[in-house]
């Protein structure tokens, strides 16, 4: 498989989840002239749990990472949805549990990151990877497209930092996307839920099958628990990712400005934990969780309003710069990895640049739009939502309040609507079944090889 764009020069803007997959992606289908500029000084194992759905590990099975991700990740079995008595509302399993071809997994951000890095730089060498670099500004024309960056270090040292001139320029620079800002530069900061979320992750006994998620309360008050350590799970523990998230400010509020967040911040936990205090549900205490807790960090729940273009010219946007969501429905990372197996495959057939972005947006732009608005009406969470307005002092038997069809109804139409369908995953997984293997032959080198 080699692309008619091989010598191709890429400048991609984060090294996060969306930029790493894609340098990777890029790479197997032949454009190797790959940068990645990041803005941090170091790339330090922050955040927590994350999940990868069949659809987006089926994109990294294809480039060799099973095993690196079977080392970290925890193979989800089961999502399990309770109100905030602790009521079964209703179940699924997941990932092969449920007859995928390939898992989900729960990660810790950190984790799959510090994988991806690694695979990136073995394959497309240490130099790829360019920290310290904040992109701030470009310049196009028919030839090529210039990017342009400072230094986060030390402002006050007017650092030289040479410019980059290339045939494409992919932003992967996350929610607050400087190059969004110059595109849109009237969009102003993301638009804030009304609701807050608070992060911990807690080293404990594993809970039901200690490889479930538990998703509990409703729309406004709602607590998520899943382990997503393996090597804690060797052990015979679980390392358990939760996530608290509260309303603050009313629906009403016409002020939608985020109040400001540091992922790697740890906050008090006062502000939340007593709104939790009985939900101690037979199988885990919530508030024995967030007791034990040591580090908790808050993040405003934001997503963008989708915009109409992405790509203009030599640029375009990927990932949470393209379409940030609401953390809802467990598939932001796994849609930016969507976006990269577009663009990669879209830039290998087209020699066009600007029509092949523009390919790769027509593509992308339209299920990520719809996913944006579904998250804002709940998403798959709706069976919470609906549970709760119809019961909100809780039931014996979920029958009796909600029939078993149109709960189910939810979660299937979400799965459709974020590209993880079992069926299109399996029919896919099928055609691509050995494809990094019989890729890797060719090439006369091991799995882990470039
Ligand atoms: C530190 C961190 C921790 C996170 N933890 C979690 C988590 O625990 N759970 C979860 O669900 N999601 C988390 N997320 C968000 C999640 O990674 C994304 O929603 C999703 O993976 C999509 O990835 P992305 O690559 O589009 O964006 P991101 O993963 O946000 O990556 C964007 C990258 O671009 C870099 N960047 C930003 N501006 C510039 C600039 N001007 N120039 C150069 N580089 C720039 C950032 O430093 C970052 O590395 C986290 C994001 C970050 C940055
Ligand atoms: C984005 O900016 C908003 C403020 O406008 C801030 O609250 C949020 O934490 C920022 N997000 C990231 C990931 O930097
Ligand atoms: C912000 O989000 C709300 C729903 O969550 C939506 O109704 C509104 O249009 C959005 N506003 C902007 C400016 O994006």
């Amino acid at each position: 498989m080699t692309s008619s764009n091989s010598q191709v020069t890429v400048t991609i803007i984060g090294g996060g989840i969306g930029g790493l997959v894609l340098a990777l992606q890029l790479h197997f289908v032949g454009i190797k002239n790959i940068t990645i500029f990041e803005s941090s000084r170091t790339l330090a194992a922050i955040g927590s749990g994350i999940n990868l759905q069949p659809s987006a590990v089926l994109v990294l099975r294809n480039l060799g990472l099973l095993p690196g991700l079977e080392e970290i990740g925890i193979k989800t079995e089961e999502l399990k949805y309770y109100n905030r008595h602790g009521h079964f509302v209703i179940g699924e399993p997941r990932g092969q549990k449920a007859g995928y071809l390939v898992p989900q997994f729960s990660v810790h951000r950190g984790m799959l990151h510090a994988l991806l890095l690694g695979a990136v730089k073995e394959r497309l060498g240490e130099e790829c990877v360019v920290m310290d670099h904040v992109f701030t500004s470009f310049d196009q024309d028919e030839r090529s497209i210039t990017a342009r960056f400072t230094r986060k270090t030390d402002p006050a040292v007017p650092a030289e930092i040479p410019e980059r001139a290339s045939d494409v320029l992919i932003a992967c620079d996350g929610i607050n996307s400087t190059a969004r800002r110059l595109l849109y530069p009237d969009e102003g900061p993301p638009n804030f839920s009304g609701r807050l979320l608070w992060r911990g992750v807690s080293l404990r006994e594993p809970f039901l099958t200690g490889r479930s998620m538990v998703w509990a309360g409703h729309a406004d008050q709602k607590f998520i628990a899943y382990p997503v350590g393996r090597q804690a799970e060797k052990e015979g523990k679980s390392l358990v990712n939760w996530i608290a998230e509260l309303r603050v400010r009313s629906k009403d509020d016409p002020d939608l400005t985020p109040p400001v967040a540091d992922w790697g911040k740890c906050v008090s936990k006062d502000r939340f934990a007593r709104k939790f205090q009985s939900w101690t549900f037979g199988f885990l205490s919530i508030p024995d969780l967030i007791e034990e807790t040591e580090v908790v960090a808050e993040f405003p729940m934001c997503d963008r309003t989708p915009v109409d273009r992405w790509s203009f010219g030599r640029l375009t946007l990927l990932g949470d710069a393209a379409h940030p969501l609401y953390p809802i429905g467990s598939n932001g990372a796994s849609q930016a990895i969507l976006d990269s197996v577009a663009l990669s495959s879209a830039l290998q057939q087209e020699t066009n640049i600007p029509a092949a972005l523009t390919w790769y947006q027509n593509e992308r732009l339209p299920p990520t739009a719809k996913i944006c608005f579904a998250n804002r009406a709940n998403g798959p969470d709706h069976v919470l939502q609906l549970a709760h307005e119809r019961a909100p002092d809780g039931f014996e038997n979920i029958d009796d309040v909600i029939g078993s069809v149109e709960l189910e109804e939810v979660g299937k139409a979400y799965k459709l609507l974020a590209g993880f369908d079992m069926e299109s995953v399996n029919k896919k997984a099928k055609e691509t079944e050995g494809l990094w293997e019989s890729r890797s032959m060719k090439n006369g080198v091991s799995s882990h090889g470039r």
